[in-house]
């Protein structure tokens, strides 16, 4: 009796210590992962890593982004820390410093994405890598992308363009919508170098479910969006090896081996390294689903951009008009079709598209992550924090474009100072569809005004 009395009590202590002992534990671990790793004779940049381990997350959900940003450089500098969505960052808006980042010291700065992210686009993109197979990718994308290369799809787009024009006439319409529908089947001839009739309206219908399940939190549970983007990518990655293989098949049978057929998809297929090795399905297909995404949104967002500001600037609209009236009349007294060259002979209208990928800056910043421990304008940055050069921030600084939020295309007139314009990114991981982007940018401007 007595010896389960003093057991009961033993026990009883024992429990009344356990929440104690967890809660301990928790504290010790979060501290752990929240303590600055660092050398203490090392500087690390001025910041707030705010509370542990949530850092300073709730702060950038509850405000607008932007001015999360530029309270806390007007506060640190240029170059501050802070610990968002569990990861140290630091956050860069100098020219020089970007540029160190993303160009000169670039091979210390690896590309990073959430893992979710990584599997609905396909590992094998290049967006995720560096080096040898990164440069080898990048090559071919931008062999596909380059004004000489595009100069053979102006019909084919043109034609995208006239096809659309009758359905906007006299109606009210989703601009954003509409750009979303011109510039993914204009990325679809980029990517396939023909429009895939057939297969198309498959290809449409499930990319739309990975888009939404790429914007939605990453829970693989069933009914999520994420789990249908999953088996979206799954049946796309099918589609696109039946394609794959037509395709390897009719260039054996036509040339007798090699790749074939035209778009990124046609060089990628006839790719071939020093050991003469092809490119696998699963490289070919993620690198074809990749480029879709990059291109799709990004250009419907800018064109969506330069209507409103068209649309609020009626000076600059009438301007852009008379331009693009000048140009339908040399086209229609020929006889001819648009060319490459039409569209490179409108300063104004390019101009508004460069002010509008300034303005509107729709990739705000880029993630890099430290490969090693870096020195960053004396600054100590440890391996393994995140790394963000903000291009919005930079491309909205009175010190290189004065009155920022003012939508004026002249400021274009001279060339920017370098490193503050970046709009396609900078160095090795720039943007290849630069000439595409602009190239559909123009077009529209033209068909708009027709
Ligand atoms: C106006 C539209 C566009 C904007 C604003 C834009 C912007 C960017 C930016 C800022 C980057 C660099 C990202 C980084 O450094 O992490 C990038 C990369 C990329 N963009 Fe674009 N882009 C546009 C359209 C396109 C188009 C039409 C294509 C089609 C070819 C494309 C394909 C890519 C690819 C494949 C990359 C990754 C390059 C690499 O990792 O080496 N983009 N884009």
């Amino acid at each position: 009796m007595e010896i389960s009395c003093t057991f009961d009590i033993l026990l009883s202590t024992i429990s009344s210590f356990v929440p104690i002992l967890i809660c301990s534990a928790l504290l010790l671990w979060f501290f752990l992962q929240w303590r600055p790793r660092h050398p203490r004779d090392k500087r690390l940049p001025p910041g707030s890593m705010g509370w542990p381990y949530i850092g300073e997350t709730l702060e950038l959900y509850s405000q607008n982004p932007n001015s999360f940003f530029s309270i806390r450089q007007k506060r640190y500098g240029n170059i501050f820390k802070t610990h968002i969505l569990g990861c140290p960052c630091v956050m860069i808006s100098s020219p020089e410093a970007a540029k160190i980042v993303l160009v000169s010291q670039a091979h210390l700065f690896k590309p990073t994405y959430p893992p979710s992210k990584e599997k609905m686009i396909g590992p094998e993109a290049l967006f995720f890598h560096q080096g040898a197979y990164h440069s080898r990718l990048k090559k071919l994308v931008q062999a596909s992308f380059v004004p000489s290369a595009l100069r053979g799809s102006v019909p084919d787009i043109e034609k995208i363009v006239l096809g659309f024009l009758p359905t906007w006439d006299g109606s009210t319409v989703n601009a954003l919508q509409e750009m979303k529908r011109y510039a993914f089947d204009v990325a679809m001839i980029s990517a396939f170098g023909e429009s895939l009739e057939l297969e198309m309206e498959g290809i449409k219908e499930l990319y739309r479910c990975l888009e939404k399940g790429y914007n939605s939190m990453p829970l693989d549970l069933p009914g999520t969006l994420f789990r249908r983007a999953i088996k979206a990518r799954k049946l796309l990655n099918e589609t696109l090896r039946k394609l794959i293989q037509q395709k390897r098949e009719s260039s054996t049978s036509i040339q007798g081996g090699g790749g074939g057929g035209g778009g990124l998809l046609g060089a990628l297929l006839g790719a071939k390294d020093q050991k003469l090795n092809h490119l696998t399905d699963s490289q070919i297909a993620d690198n074809i689903i990749g480029v879709i995404f990059a291109a799709h949104d990004t250009t419907a967002s800018v064109l969506t951009w330069v209507l409103k500001y068209l649309h609020d600037n009626g000076h600059l609209l009438e301007a852009v008009t008379r331009e693009q009236e000048e140009i339908r009349g040399r086209i229609v007294e020929a006889n001819r079709g648009l060319t490459w060259d039409d569209t490179r002979s409108m300063p104004l209208t390019s101009r508004v598209i460069q002010e509008t990928l300034r303005r509107a800056s729709i990739l705000s910043f880029t993630f890099r992550e430290a490969v090693q421990d870096v020195e960053l304008e004396g600054y100590f940055i440890p391996k393994g924090w995140k790394v963000l050069p903000l291009f919005r921030t930079i491309h909205h600084s009175e010190d290189f474009f004065p009155e920022p939020h003012r939508f004026d295309p002249s400021r274009f007139e001279v060339p920017p100072r370098p490193n503050t314009y970046m709009p396609f990114g900078n160095g090795v991981h720039s943007c290849p569809g630069s000439a595409l982007a602009t190239f559909e940018g123009n077009l529209d401007g033209l068909k708009n005004m027709a």
